[in-house]
Protein backbone atom coordinates (compact mmCIF):
# COMPACT_ATOMS: atom_id res chain seq x y z
CA UNK A 1 0.00 0.00 0.00
CA UNK A 2 1.23 3.48 -0.62
CA UNK A 3 0.18 6.96 0.93
CA UNK A 4 -0.77 9.23 -1.99
CA UNK A 5 -1.33 12.72 -2.20
CA UNK A 6 -1.15 16.06 -4.50
CA UNK A 7 1.42 18.62 -4.05
CA UNK A 8 0.74 21.56 -6.72
CA UNK A 9 -1.14 19.22 -8.58
CA UNK A 10 1.58 16.51 -8.73
CA UNK A 11 1.01 12.99 -7.48
CA UNK A 12 3.68 12.62 -4.65
CA UNK A 13 3.47 8.41 -3.84
CA UNK A 14 5.17 7.01 -1.27
CA UNK A 15 5.52 2.95 -1.04
CA UNK A 16 7.44 2.11 2.70
CA UNK A 17 6.19 4.95 5.10
CA UNK A 18 6.88 5.44 8.87
CA UNK A 19 3.29 5.67 10.37
CA UNK A 20 4.86 8.44 12.52
CA UNK A 21 7.18 10.80 10.17
CA UNK A 22 5.95 13.70 10.37
CA UNK A 23 4.88 15.85 7.27
CA UNK A 24 7.62 18.89 8.38
CA UNK A 25 10.78 16.42 8.33
CA UNK A 26 9.39 14.72 4.84
CA UNK A 27 9.02 18.24 3.39
CA UNK A 28 12.37 19.75 5.12
CA UNK A 29 14.23 16.43 4.47
CA UNK A 30 12.89 14.63 1.63
CA UNK A 31 11.60 17.22 -0.87
CA UNK A 32 13.66 20.04 0.33
CA UNK A 33 10.86 22.16 0.41
CA UNK A 34 12.38 24.45 3.24
CA UNK A 35 10.15 27.30 2.99
CA UNK A 36 8.23 25.63 5.65
CA UNK A 37 9.65 26.46 9.32
CA UNK A 38 10.35 24.17 12.25
CA UNK A 39 9.96 26.62 15.65
CA UNK A 40 8.91 24.35 18.20
CA UNK A 41 7.51 21.40 17.07
CA UNK A 42 4.95 20.85 19.01
CA UNK A 43 2.07 22.87 17.49
CA UNK A 44 2.76 25.91 19.28
CA UNK A 45 4.03 28.63 17.43
CA UNK A 46 2.21 28.01 13.37
CA UNK A 47 6.23 28.38 11.65
CA UNK A 48 5.05 25.24 9.85
CA UNK A 49 2.05 26.26 8.58
CA UNK A 50 0.60 24.58 5.36
CA UNK A 51 -2.52 23.65 3.90
CA UNK A 52 -4.11 20.89 3.09
CA UNK A 53 -7.18 20.35 0.97
CA UNK A 54 -9.88 17.63 1.25
CA UNK A 55 -12.56 16.60 -1.00
CA UNK A 56 -15.85 16.98 0.13
CA UNK A 57 -18.21 15.42 -2.87
CA UNK A 58 -16.99 18.05 -5.71
CA UNK A 59 -15.73 20.64 -3.69
CA UNK A 60 -12.54 20.99 -1.76
CA UNK A 61 -11.84 22.14 1.81
CA UNK A 62 -8.86 23.65 3.02
CA UNK A 63 -7.43 23.60 6.47
CA UNK A 64 -4.33 25.31 7.74
CA UNK A 65 -2.38 23.11 9.57
CA UNK A 66 0.75 22.78 11.46
CA UNK A 67 3.50 20.37 9.48
CA UNK A 68 5.44 19.07 12.79
CA UNK A 69 2.75 17.39 14.52
CA UNK A 70 0.77 15.57 11.07
CA UNK A 71 1.81 12.50 10.60
CA UNK A 72 2.26 11.06 6.66
CA UNK A 73 -0.59 8.91 6.43
CA UNK A 74 -3.10 11.76 7.03
CA UNK A 75 -1.99 12.98 3.98
CA UNK A 76 -3.27 10.05 1.66
CA UNK A 77 -5.99 11.47 -0.36
CA UNK A 78 -5.22 14.91 0.66
CA UNK A 79 -4.05 17.85 -1.54
CA UNK A 80 -1.06 19.98 -0.25
CA UNK A 81 0.00 23.43 -0.37
CA UNK A 82 3.34 25.21 0.86
CA UNK A 83 4.84 28.35 0.84
CA UNK A 84 6.55 27.49 -2.49
CA UNK A 85 3.69 26.67 -3.85
CA UNK A 86 2.41 30.31 -3.77
CA UNK A 87 4.72 31.98 -6.09
CA UNK A 88 5.45 29.18 -8.41
CA UNK A 89 4.95 31.36 -11.14
CA UNK A 90 7.33 33.83 -10.55
CA UNK A 91 5.34 36.85 -8.71
CA UNK A 92 4.32 37.33 -5.09
CA UNK A 93 1.25 35.36 -4.35
CA UNK A 94 -1.20 38.98 -2.90
CA UNK A 95 -0.93 37.59 0.94
CA UNK A 96 3.26 38.31 -0.07
CA UNK A 97 3.07 41.00 -1.46
CA UNK A 98 0.68 42.78 1.16
CA UNK A 99 2.96 41.68 3.86
CA UNK A 100 6.19 42.76 1.80
CA UNK A 101 4.42 46.32 1.20
CA UNK A 102 3.30 46.72 4.61
CA UNK A 103 6.87 45.56 6.30
CA UNK A 104 5.36 42.83 8.27
CA UNK A 105 8.77 40.71 8.19
CA UNK A 106 11.73 41.31 9.47
CA UNK A 107 14.03 38.41 10.43
CA UNK A 108 11.64 36.31 8.48
CA UNK A 109 11.48 32.77 10.36
CA UNK A 110 7.73 33.10 11.13
CA UNK A 111 7.07 34.93 7.99
CA UNK A 112 6.32 31.68 5.78
CA UNK A 113 3.53 30.41 8.97
CA UNK A 114 1.77 33.42 8.40
CA UNK A 115 1.84 33.99 4.86
CA UNK A 116 -0.01 29.90 4.54
CA UNK A 117 -2.00 31.10 7.99
CA UNK A 118 -3.18 34.38 5.78
CA UNK A 119 -3.07 32.25 2.55
CA UNK A 120 -5.67 29.70 4.36
CA UNK A 121 -8.26 32.94 4.88
CA UNK A 122 -7.66 34.14 1.35
CA UNK A 123 -9.24 31.12 -0.23
CA UNK A 124 -11.54 30.29 2.30
CA UNK A 125 -10.15 27.77 4.07
CA UNK A 126 -11.58 26.11 7.38
CA UNK A 127 -12.16 29.49 10.10
CA UNK A 128 -11.66 31.80 7.43
CA UNK A 129 -14.73 33.74 8.62
CA UNK A 130 -12.87 34.36 11.78
CA UNK A 131 -10.96 37.94 12.07
CA UNK A 132 -7.20 38.36 10.75
CA UNK A 133 -6.51 38.26 14.92
CA UNK A 134 -8.11 34.70 15.45
CA UNK A 135 -7.13 33.26 12.30
CA UNK A 136 -3.12 34.19 13.07
CA UNK A 137 -3.60 33.68 16.71
CA UNK A 138 -1.38 30.18 16.43
CA UNK A 139 1.26 31.81 14.58
CA UNK A 140 4.12 33.59 16.88
CA UNK A 141 6.84 36.26 15.38
CA UNK A 142 9.27 37.31 17.49
CA UNK A 143 10.52 40.33 16.13
CA UNK A 144 8.26 42.12 13.32
CA UNK A 145 4.91 42.47 16.22
CA UNK A 146 1.77 42.00 15.11
CA UNK A 147 0.53 45.04 14.28
CA UNK A 148 2.12 44.99 10.45
CA UNK A 149 0.83 41.51 10.06
CA UNK A 150 -2.36 41.85 11.31
CA UNK A 151 -2.93 45.18 9.42
CA UNK A 152 -1.73 43.19 6.35
CA UNK A 153 -4.19 40.76 6.46
CA UNK A 154 -6.98 42.79 6.96
CA UNK A 155 -6.45 43.85 3.30
CA UNK A 156 -6.97 40.24 1.94
CA UNK A 157 -10.59 38.92 0.56
CA UNK A 158 -11.92 35.72 0.93
CA UNK A 159 -12.62 34.17 -2.32
CA UNK A 160 -12.98 30.48 -2.83
CA UNK A 161 -12.44 28.78 -5.77
CA UNK A 162 -14.20 26.56 -7.99
CA UNK A 163 -12.12 23.53 -7.64
CA UNK A 164 -14.64 20.28 -9.14
CA UNK A 165 -11.75 18.85 -10.81
CA UNK A 166 -9.18 19.15 -7.69
CA UNK A 167 -12.10 17.05 -5.49
CA UNK A 168 -12.43 14.44 -9.12
CA UNK A 169 -8.58 14.11 -8.72
CA UNK A 170 -8.55 13.58 -4.80
CA UNK A 171 -11.13 11.05 -5.03
CA UNK A 172 -9.25 9.19 -7.22
CA UNK A 173 -5.99 9.06 -5.20
CA UNK A 174 -7.63 8.00 -2.13
CA UNK A 175 -8.77 4.27 -4.03
CA UNK A 176 -9.55 2.16 -1.19
CA UNK A 177 -7.61 4.25 1.40
CA UNK A 178 -4.16 3.83 3.00
CA UNK A 179 -2.45 1.43 4.74
CA UNK A 180 1.06 -0.15 5.94
CA UNK A 181 3.68 -1.97 7.49
CA UNK A 182 6.82 -0.36 8.50
CA UNK A 183 10.01 -1.95 10.12
CA UNK A 184 6.99 -4.62 11.30
CA UNK A 185 5.15 -2.06 12.65
CA UNK A 186 1.50 -2.10 10.93
CA UNK A 187 -0.39 1.09 10.57
CA UNK A 188 -4.16 1.17 8.63
CA UNK A 189 -6.19 4.00 8.20
CA UNK A 190 -9.91 2.68 8.17
CA UNK A 191 -12.57 4.37 6.09
CA UNK A 192 -16.00 3.26 7.29
CA UNK A 193 -17.28 3.26 11.84
CA UNK A 194 -18.08 -0.87 10.54
CA UNK A 195 -14.34 -1.44 9.64
CA UNK A 196 -12.71 0.45 12.11
CA UNK A 197 -14.63 -1.62 14.79
CA UNK A 198 -13.44 -4.95 13.06
CA UNK A 199 -9.64 -3.56 12.80
CA UNK A 200 -10.17 -2.81 16.58
CA UNK A 201 -11.35 -5.94 17.46
CA UNK A 202 -7.94 -7.60 15.64
CA UNK A 203 -5.60 -4.85 17.49
CA UNK A 204 -6.95 -3.56 20.20
CA UNK A 205 -3.82 -2.58 22.03
CA UNK A 206 -3.03 -0.07 18.47
CA UNK A 207 -3.04 3.50 18.84
CA UNK A 208 -5.66 5.91 17.56
CA UNK A 209 -4.62 8.75 15.53
CA UNK A 210 -7.46 11.52 14.82
CA UNK A 211 -5.66 14.80 14.54
CA UNK A 212 -2.64 14.14 16.15
CA UNK A 213 -2.46 17.45 18.08
CA UNK A 214 -2.32 15.30 21.24
CA UNK A 215 0.03 12.32 19.98
CA UNK A 216 1.72 14.02 17.89
CA UNK A 217 4.08 15.45 20.37
CA UNK A 218 4.20 12.11 22.10
CA UNK A 219 6.77 11.42 18.94
CA UNK A 220 8.31 14.68 18.16
CA UNK A 221 8.76 15.84 22.00
CA UNK A 222 8.20 12.25 24.18
CA UNK A 223 9.85 10.34 20.98
CA UNK A 224 7.51 7.57 21.50
CA UNK A 225 7.35 4.26 19.44
CA UNK A 226 3.63 4.59 18.71
CA UNK A 227 3.65 0.75 17.60
CA UNK A 228 0.68 -0.76 15.62
CA UNK A 229 -1.42 2.79 14.51
CA UNK A 230 -4.94 3.54 12.98
CA UNK A 231 -5.44 6.73 11.87
CA UNK A 232 -9.29 7.86 11.89
CA UNK A 233 -9.06 11.24 9.79
CA UNK A 234 -10.58 8.97 6.79
CA UNK A 235 -13.54 7.48 8.76
CA UNK A 236 -16.12 9.09 6.85
CA UNK A 237 -19.17 8.23 9.00
CA UNK A 238 -17.25 9.89 12.41
CA UNK A 239 -17.11 13.01 11.22
CA UNK A 240 -21.24 14.07 11.24
CA UNK A 241 -22.27 16.90 12.69
CA UNK A 242 -26.25 16.40 13.39
CA UNK A 243 -27.69 19.15 14.79
CA UNK A 244 -31.67 19.50 15.71
CA UNK A 245 -33.71 21.17 18.10
CA UNK A 246 -33.09 18.77 20.95
CA UNK A 247 -29.55 18.17 20.37
CA UNK A 248 -26.24 18.34 18.79
CA UNK A 249 -24.28 15.18 18.34
CA UNK A 250 -20.60 15.23 17.07
CA UNK A 251 -18.74 12.25 15.59
CA UNK A 252 -15.71 11.54 17.11
CA UNK A 253 -13.38 13.22 14.48
CA UNK A 254 -15.42 16.51 13.93
CA UNK A 255 -12.36 18.78 14.28
CA UNK A 256 -12.92 21.71 16.81
CA UNK A 257 -12.99 24.41 13.88
CA UNK A 258 -15.86 22.85 12.24
CA UNK A 259 -18.11 22.01 15.47
CA UNK A 260 -17.06 25.82 16.39
CA UNK A 261 -20.31 27.17 14.93
CA UNK A 262 -22.68 24.59 15.76
CA UNK A 263 -21.40 24.66 19.52
CA UNK A 264 -21.97 28.57 19.46
CA UNK A 265 -25.45 28.26 18.24
CA UNK A 266 -25.65 25.63 21.49
CA UNK A 267 -24.07 28.59 23.76
CA UNK A 268 -22.18 31.54 23.44
CA UNK A 269 -19.51 30.64 26.11
CA UNK A 270 -19.27 27.49 24.59
CA UNK A 271 -18.19 29.36 21.32
CA UNK A 272 -15.89 31.58 23.14
CA UNK A 273 -14.13 28.35 24.75
CA UNK A 274 -13.62 26.75 21.52
CA UNK A 275 -12.52 30.36 19.93
CA UNK A 276 -9.65 29.65 22.78
CA UNK A 277 -8.54 25.82 22.32
CA UNK A 278 -4.87 26.09 20.20
CA UNK A 279 -4.51 28.01 17.53
CA UNK A 280 -6.79 27.35 14.28
CA UNK A 281 -4.16 25.16 12.57
CA UNK A 282 -4.57 23.18 16.05
CA UNK A 283 -8.50 23.00 16.03
CA UNK A 284 -8.47 22.38 12.40
CA UNK A 285 -7.21 19.26 13.13
CA UNK A 286 -7.86 18.56 16.74
CA UNK A 287 -11.33 16.72 17.12
CA UNK A 288 -13.78 16.88 19.83
CA UNK A 289 -13.30 13.05 20.50
CA UNK A 290 -9.48 13.17 20.62
CA UNK A 291 -10.16 15.94 23.50
CA UNK A 292 -12.41 13.54 25.42
CA UNK A 293 -10.47 10.30 24.72
CA UNK A 294 -7.35 11.86 25.67
CA UNK A 295 -9.02 12.02 29.25
CA UNK A 296 -6.22 15.10 29.93
CA UNK A 297 -7.27 17.04 33.93
CA UNK A 298 -6.90 20.15 31.87
CA UNK A 299 -8.65 19.45 28.67
CA UNK A 300 -10.90 22.46 27.68
CA UNK A 301 -14.12 20.33 26.34
CA UNK A 302 -14.67 18.29 29.09
CA UNK A 303 -15.44 20.63 31.81
CA UNK A 304 -18.16 22.24 29.49
CA UNK A 305 -19.75 19.43 28.49
CA UNK A 306 -20.20 17.77 31.40
CA UNK A 307 -22.24 20.57 32.95
CA UNK A 308 -23.86 20.27 29.72
CA UNK A 309 -24.91 16.87 30.66
CA UNK A 310 -23.23 15.58 27.42
CA UNK A 311 -23.31 11.74 26.83
CA UNK A 312 -20.49 9.77 25.15
CA UNK A 313 -21.10 6.77 22.75
CA UNK A 314 -18.22 4.16 22.88
CA UNK A 315 -18.64 1.35 20.05
CA UNK A 316 -16.66 -1.97 19.39
CA UNK A 317 -17.65 -5.18 17.77
CA UNK A 318 -20.06 -5.77 21.05
CA UNK A 319 -21.74 -3.22 20.45
CA UNK A 320 -22.80 0.35 21.59
CA UNK A 321 -22.90 1.73 24.76
CA UNK A 322 -23.62 5.43 25.89
CA UNK A 323 -22.58 6.60 29.57
CA UNK A 324 -22.53 10.38 30.64
CA UNK A 325 -19.62 12.03 29.88
CA UNK A 326 -18.53 12.60 33.72
CA UNK A 327 -18.47 8.41 34.19
CA UNK A 328 -15.96 8.30 31.24
CA UNK A 329 -12.88 10.22 33.34
CA UNK A 330 -11.89 7.50 35.85
CA UNK A 331 -8.80 8.53 37.45
CA UNK A 332 -5.70 9.81 35.91
CA UNK A 333 -4.53 8.47 32.29
CA UNK A 334 -7.35 6.14 32.99
CA UNK A 335 -10.57 6.50 31.23
CA UNK A 336 -13.58 4.06 30.80
CA UNK A 337 -12.61 2.68 27.58
CA UNK A 338 -12.97 -0.91 26.75
CA UNK A 339 -10.49 -3.39 24.92
CA UNK A 340 -11.67 -2.93 21.40
CA UNK A 341 -13.65 0.53 21.97
CA UNK A 342 -13.55 3.91 20.36
CA UNK A 343 -15.18 6.98 21.27
CA UNK A 344 -17.98 7.23 18.21
CA UNK A 345 -19.77 10.38 19.09
CA UNK A 346 -20.48 13.22 22.02
CA UNK A 347 -24.27 14.02 22.41
CA UNK A 348 -24.91 17.61 24.10
CA UNK A 349 -28.77 18.31 24.46
CA UNK A 350 -29.90 21.65 23.64
CA UNK A 351 -29.97 23.76 26.82
CA UNK A 352 -33.12 25.27 28.49
CA UNK A 353 -33.08 29.13 26.87
CA UNK A 354 -33.80 30.45 30.24
CA UNK A 355 -30.55 28.54 32.09
CA UNK A 356 -28.17 30.15 33.50
CA UNK A 357 -24.72 29.04 31.83
CA UNK A 358 -20.82 30.51 32.60
CA UNK A 359 -18.18 28.70 31.00
CA UNK A 360 -14.60 29.80 31.30
CA UNK A 361 -11.09 29.27 30.33
CA UNK A 362 -8.81 30.92 32.23
CA UNK A 363 -5.26 30.74 31.16
CA UNK A 364 -1.95 32.74 31.69
CA UNK A 365 -2.32 33.94 27.91
CA UNK A 366 -5.43 34.36 26.62
CA UNK A 367 -4.96 33.16 22.86
CA UNK A 368 -3.59 30.00 22.21
CA UNK A 369 -3.01 28.36 26.04
CA UNK A 370 -3.25 25.94 28.01
CA UNK A 371 -5.85 26.28 31.13
CA UNK A 372 -4.97 26.45 34.26
CA UNK A 373 -8.61 26.65 35.21
CA UNK A 374 -11.65 25.82 33.06
CA UNK A 375 -15.18 25.97 34.23
CA UNK A 376 -18.52 25.71 33.78
CA UNK A 377 -21.78 26.36 35.71
CA UNK A 378 -25.09 25.18 34.28
CA UNK A 379 -27.67 26.28 36.79
CA UNK A 380 -31.74 25.54 36.11
CA UNK A 381 -33.77 28.84 37.83
CA UNK A 382 -37.56 28.21 38.56
CA UNK A 383 -39.36 30.77 40.43
CA UNK A 384 -36.41 32.25 41.80
CA UNK A 385 -34.73 29.47 43.08
CA UNK A 386 -32.56 26.85 41.48
CA UNK A 387 -34.02 23.76 40.81
CA UNK A 388 -30.62 21.72 39.25
CA UNK A 389 -27.19 22.52 39.22
CA UNK A 390 -24.22 21.10 36.92
CA UNK A 391 -20.63 22.70 38.13
CA UNK A 392 -17.70 20.80 36.72
CA UNK A 393 -13.86 21.97 36.90
CA UNK A 394 -10.96 21.00 34.29
CA UNK A 395 -7.04 21.74 36.12
CA UNK A 396 -8.52 20.97 39.59
CA UNK A 397 -8.21 17.46 40.34
CA UNK A 398 -6.69 14.33 38.33
CA UNK A 399 -9.71 14.56 35.90
CA UNK A 400 -12.34 17.00 34.54
CA UNK A 401 -15.24 16.48 37.18
CA UNK A 402 -18.30 18.04 38.88
CA UNK A 403 -18.40 19.80 41.92
CA UNK A 404 -20.67 17.61 44.22
CA UNK A 405 -20.86 20.02 47.56
CA UNK A 406 -20.89 22.98 45.08
CA UNK A 407 -23.83 21.65 43.45
CA UNK A 408 -25.38 20.54 46.43
CA UNK A 409 -25.07 23.85 48.19
CA UNK A 410 -26.82 25.31 44.68
CA UNK A 411 -30.07 23.33 44.67
CA UNK A 412 -33.68 24.29 46.50
CA UNK A 413 -31.51 27.44 47.31
CA UNK A 414 -32.96 31.13 46.24
CA UNK A 415 -30.62 32.31 43.16
CA UNK A 416 -29.16 35.23 44.87
CA UNK A 417 -25.51 36.58 45.37
CA UNK A 418 -25.42 34.93 49.04
CA UNK A 419 -25.89 31.50 47.70
CA UNK A 420 -23.66 31.93 44.83
CA UNK A 421 -21.30 33.28 47.63
CA UNK A 422 -21.73 30.01 49.52
CA UNK A 423 -21.81 27.65 46.53
CA UNK A 424 -17.84 29.52 46.02
CA UNK A 425 -17.08 28.19 49.84
CA UNK A 426 -18.27 24.81 49.26
CA UNK A 427 -16.57 24.46 45.94
CA UNK A 428 -12.94 24.64 48.35
CA UNK A 429 -14.31 21.57 49.42
CA UNK A 430 -14.79 19.62 46.25
CA UNK A 431 -11.42 20.05 44.84
CA UNK A 432 -7.31 19.82 45.85
CA UNK A 433 -5.84 21.50 43.00
CA UNK A 434 -2.32 21.06 42.35
CA UNK A 435 0.53 23.74 41.92
CA UNK A 436 2.33 23.72 39.00
CA UNK A 437 3.94 26.77 36.19
CA UNK A 438 0.07 27.45 35.30
CA UNK A 439 -1.23 28.41 39.09
CA UNK A 440 -0.59 27.28 42.29
CA UNK A 441 -3.07 25.80 43.95
CA UNK A 442 -4.39 28.63 46.04
CA UNK A 443 -4.88 30.64 42.88
CA UNK A 444 -6.88 27.59 40.90
CA UNK A 445 -9.61 27.71 44.36
CA UNK A 446 -9.62 31.60 44.30
CA UNK A 447 -10.33 31.71 40.50
CA UNK A 448 -12.54 28.58 40.17
CA UNK A 449 -14.89 30.54 43.28
CA UNK A 450 -14.63 34.42 42.02
CA UNK A 451 -16.23 32.14 38.87
CA UNK A 452 -19.91 32.45 40.40
CA UNK A 453 -18.62 36.24 41.35
CA UNK A 454 -17.85 36.70 37.54
CA UNK A 455 -21.47 34.45 36.86
CA UNK A 456 -23.56 36.76 39.01
CA UNK A 457 -22.30 40.07 37.90
CA UNK A 458 -22.18 38.98 34.36
CA UNK A 459 -26.37 38.10 34.85
CA UNK A 460 -26.97 41.83 36.67
CA UNK A 461 -25.87 43.00 33.29
CA UNK A 462 -22.34 44.00 34.58
CA UNK A 463 -19.37 43.75 31.84
CA UNK A 464 -17.12 41.14 33.03
CA UNK A 465 -15.82 38.58 30.49
CA UNK A 466 -14.19 39.75 27.23
CA UNK A 467 -17.07 38.36 25.42
CA UNK A 468 -18.91 40.81 26.98
CA UNK A 469 -16.83 43.56 25.88
CA UNK A 470 -16.16 42.16 21.91
CA UNK A 471 -19.98 41.74 22.28
CA UNK A 472 -19.74 46.08 22.93
CA UNK A 473 -21.80 45.17 26.29
CA UNK A 474 -19.07 47.01 28.59
C1 LIG B 1 -0.32 23.86 20.47
C2 LIG B 1 -1.45 23.11 21.08
C3 LIG B 1 -2.42 23.81 21.78
C4 LIG B 1 -3.47 23.11 22.37
N1 LIG B 1 -4.40 23.83 23.05
C5 LIG B 1 -5.42 23.18 23.64
C6 LIG B 1 -6.38 23.92 24.38
O1 LIG B 1 -6.33 25.15 24.44
N2 LIG B 1 -7.37 23.22 24.98
C7 LIG B 1 -7.45 21.85 24.90
O2 LIG B 1 -8.36 21.27 25.46
N3 LIG B 1 -6.55 21.14 24.21
C8 LIG B 1 -5.54 21.77 23.59
N4 LIG B 1 -4.60 21.04 22.91
C9 LIG B 1 -4.68 19.58 22.91
C10 LIG B 1 -5.37 18.95 21.69
O3 LIG B 1 -5.39 19.84 20.60
C11 LIG B 1 -6.80 18.54 21.97
O4 LIG B 1 -6.85 17.66 23.07
C12 LIG B 1 -7.43 17.85 20.74
O5 LIG B 1 -8.81 17.92 20.81
C13 LIG B 1 -6.99 16.40 20.59
O6 LIG B 1 -7.64 15.87 19.47
P1 LIG B 1 -6.84 15.04 18.37
O7 LIG B 1 -7.84 14.62 17.36
O8 LIG B 1 -5.69 15.80 17.88
O9 LIG B 1 -6.37 13.80 19.24
P2 LIG B 1 -5.16 12.80 18.99
O10 LIG B 1 -3.88 13.47 19.32
O11 LIG B 1 -5.27 12.18 17.65
O12 LIG B 1 -5.53 11.71 20.10
C14 LIG B 1 -5.56 12.04 21.48
C15 LIG B 1 -5.87 10.78 22.31
O13 LIG B 1 -7.19 10.35 22.05
C16 LIG B 1 -7.21 9.03 21.52
N5 LIG B 1 -8.29 9.04 20.54
C17 LIG B 1 -8.48 9.93 19.53
N6 LIG B 1 -9.67 9.71 18.95
C18 LIG B 1 -10.24 8.66 19.59
C19 LIG B 1 -11.47 7.98 19.46
N7 LIG B 1 -12.39 8.33 18.54
N8 LIG B 1 -11.74 6.95 20.31
C20 LIG B 1 -10.85 6.60 21.27
N9 LIG B 1 -9.66 7.21 21.42
C21 LIG B 1 -9.36 8.23 20.60
C22 LIG B 1 -5.82 8.80 20.98
O14 LIG B 1 -5.49 7.43 20.95
C23 LIG B 1 -5.00 9.58 22.00
O15 LIG B 1 -4.87 8.82 23.17
C24 LIG B 1 -3.56 21.70 22.26
C25 LIG B 1 -2.59 21.00 21.52
C26 LIG B 1 -1.55 21.70 20.93
C27 LIG B 1 -0.54 20.94 20.14
S1 LIG C 1 7.13 24.07 14.34
FE1 LIG C 1 5.99 25.29 15.74
S2 LIG C 1 3.96 24.79 15.20
FE2 LIG C 1 5.12 23.44 14.02
S1 LIG D 1 9.87 38.26 11.57
FE1 LIG D 1 11.28 37.37 12.95
S2 LIG D 1 10.08 35.93 14.04
FE2 LIG D 1 8.67 37.02 12.88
Amino acid sequence: MTVRFLLDGEVVELGEVDPTATLLDHLRYRLRRTGTKEGCAEGDCGACTVLVGEAQNDTVQWRAVNACIQFLPMLHGKALKTVESLSRSGTLDPVQACMAANGSSQCGFCTPGFVMALHGKAIGALGCELPVADVLAGNLCRCTGYGPIIEAGETIATAAADERELAARLHAIAGEGAGGEWRGRKWFAPRSSEALTRLLADHPEARLVAGATDVGLWVTKGLRDLGEVIFLGDVADLGQIAETSEALTLGATVRYAEAHAAMARLHPDLGELVRRIGGLQVRSAGTVGGNIANGSPIGDGPPALIALGAEVTLRSLAGRRTIPLEAYFLDYGKQDRRAGEFVESVRIARPDPHAVIHIAKLSRRFDSDISAVCGAIHLTVAGGRITAARVAFGGMAATPRRAGACEAALVGQPFTVATLDAAAEALRGDFTPLSDVRGSAAYRLDAAANLFRRLWLREQGTCISVLDLEAGHG
